[in-house]
């Protein structure tokens, strides 16, 4: 019951995440379009420039203001709501997924951390990331964008970097979001709203506005901008575990965020020119090598977390064709190769396989799974029967051999051994008789 609960209370707080997170991500677009594409040509006295738009069966006319225009208007809309619901609701999810269920969600397997220890460092994080970036705008460094962008997206992915080694892959890579996200809306409240109180202030008091405050709050906005698609790929991470899951994974996480804002940059840029055409095909093709360098088949074998590596002592009589395991070859291929435990030739005792998935998987992955977080199987994947088993062999193998991914936070505390006999049964073509 409770588990259901939570379902549906994920499920309620990540469709507001999304329908705010979408207005926002859309004003933003919107609204950088506008001012790139103004028609700055003889404008009017007092405007810097205007634009015609058709949309829904209407024709718009739009223009901006220099500054200010003479007299406030008496309808000002203003934007700020959709970011900051797209936060709150963020950080609710977070709370619902995440730091609801630390020991499952947030720490990585293996790593030891307290869990209040992981939601503080989560949490504690994403302020310290608002108040370093703040520091560097307000820098003379604010002073020189691109070099700017350069610093924030090194400290960014270093930020990475330091996430995937106490927590899981998902975790990593949503708290990275978190950190982003919480940039995107501390520029929002902090700076672009102040600035804008400010302008209209000054307006209805018939000053002069000071043009320094919006010009950091364009520039706040342009980095909004730029932030955009890294976090959108972010939110939608969790559906790809040869990312998330990788060893690698903040690399990769780089990888596609870099490309982002290349494209990002071109869309920013066409109104005056083409010179950024290149990174579309550019970023295509930084994609296809992604998904090259990530295959299983080129993937390293993970850091194995030893759940209880010490109750495995090498059994005598294998000891001489058990080798090394695995964490002693960390580029050898764990998709293809033949699996330590098993030597070449002999058959996989598939009685082994049946036991070590009903032991480590279907407390979760069954028609009725025993763990009270789960009222019904996770992703809809079934475990009881050879059938089963069998049927979803690939999927087993992503996620429970070529990746650790599963069992979640390693909670069955499944063993090395017990993956290689899983990918030795698999590398055999699962057979189940
Ligand atoms: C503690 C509960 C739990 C255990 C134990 C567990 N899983 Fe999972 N598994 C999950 C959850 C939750 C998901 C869904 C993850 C998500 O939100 O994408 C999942 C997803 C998967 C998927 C992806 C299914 C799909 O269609 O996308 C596979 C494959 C998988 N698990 C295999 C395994 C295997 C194999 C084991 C045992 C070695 C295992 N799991 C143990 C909770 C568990």
């Amino acid at each position: 019951m409770e588990a259901h609960f939570t379902e549906w209370l994920n499920l309620g707080i990540r469709w507001i995440h999304m329908i705010t997170g979408i207005a926002w991500i859309g004003a933003s677009f919107y609204f950088v379009w506008l001012e790139n594409n103004l028609n700055r040509s003889n404008p009017r006295e007092g405007l810097s420039g205007d634009l015609w738009a058709i949309h829904g069966g209407g024709i718009y006319h739009l223009e901006k203001y220099k500054l200010a225009p003479p007299k406030m208007p008496e309808n000002l809309h203003w934007f700020k709501w959709e970011a900051y619901f797209t936060w709150m609701s963020g950080v609710a999810l977070l709370l619902v997924v995440y730091y609801l269920n630390p020991s499952l969600y947030l720490i990585k397997p293996g790593v030891d951390l307290a869990p209040a220890a992981g939601i503080l460092i989560g949490i504690g994080s994403m302020v310290a990331a608002y108040v370093i970036y703040h520091f560097l705008c307000d820098s003379p460094l604010g002073k020189r964008p691109a070099l700017l962008g350069v610093v924030l997206f090194v400290l960014i992915i270093a930020a990475a970097y330091g996430f995937s080694l106490i927590f899981s892959g998902r975790a990593a890579y949503i708290h990275v979001g978190a950190v982003i996200g919480t940039i995107m809306v501390g520029n929002v409240f902090f700076t672009i709203m102040p600035a804008q109180r400010a302008l209209v202030k000054a307006i209805e008091e018939n000053r002069e506005p000071d043009p320094v405050l919006p010009a950091k709050g364009l520039l706040r906005s342009r980095h909004n901008n730029y932030f955009t698609l890294p976090v959108l790929f972010i939110m939608i991470s969790n559906h790809f575990p040869s990312t998330y899951g990788s060893q690698y994974n903040w690399l990769i996480l780089a990888g596609i965020a870099a490309l982002a804002v290349l494209v990002r940059h071109y869309f920013n840029t066409r109104h005056d020119s083409n010179r950024f055409a290149w990174t579309l095909p550019a970023a295509a093709l930084g994609m296809v090598c992604l998904a090259y360098v990530t295959s299983p088949a080129h993937r390293a074998a993970p850091t194995v977390v030893p759940a209880a590596q010490t109750e495995q002592p090498a059994p005598a009589p294998l000891a001489d064709t058990a080798p090394a395991k695995v964490e002693a070859a960390p580029t050898e291929n764990t998709a293809a190769a033949a699996p330590t435990t098993a030597d070449a030739g002999s058959q996989v005792d598939f009685a082994k396989v049946v036991s070590v998935i009903h032991e480590r998987c279907t407390v979760c992955h069954s028609a009725t799974p025993s763990s009270p977080l789960f009222s019904t199987a996770p992703s809809g994947l079934l475990l009881d029967t050879p059938e089963q088993m069998q049927a979803q062999a690939a999927k087993i193998h992503a996620q429970s051999v070529a990746t650790q991914i599963m069992p979640l936070g390693n909670i069955t505390q499944m063993t090395q051994d017990e993956r290689d006999l899983i990918g030795a049964w698999i590398a055999k073509g699962a057979q189940i008789n």
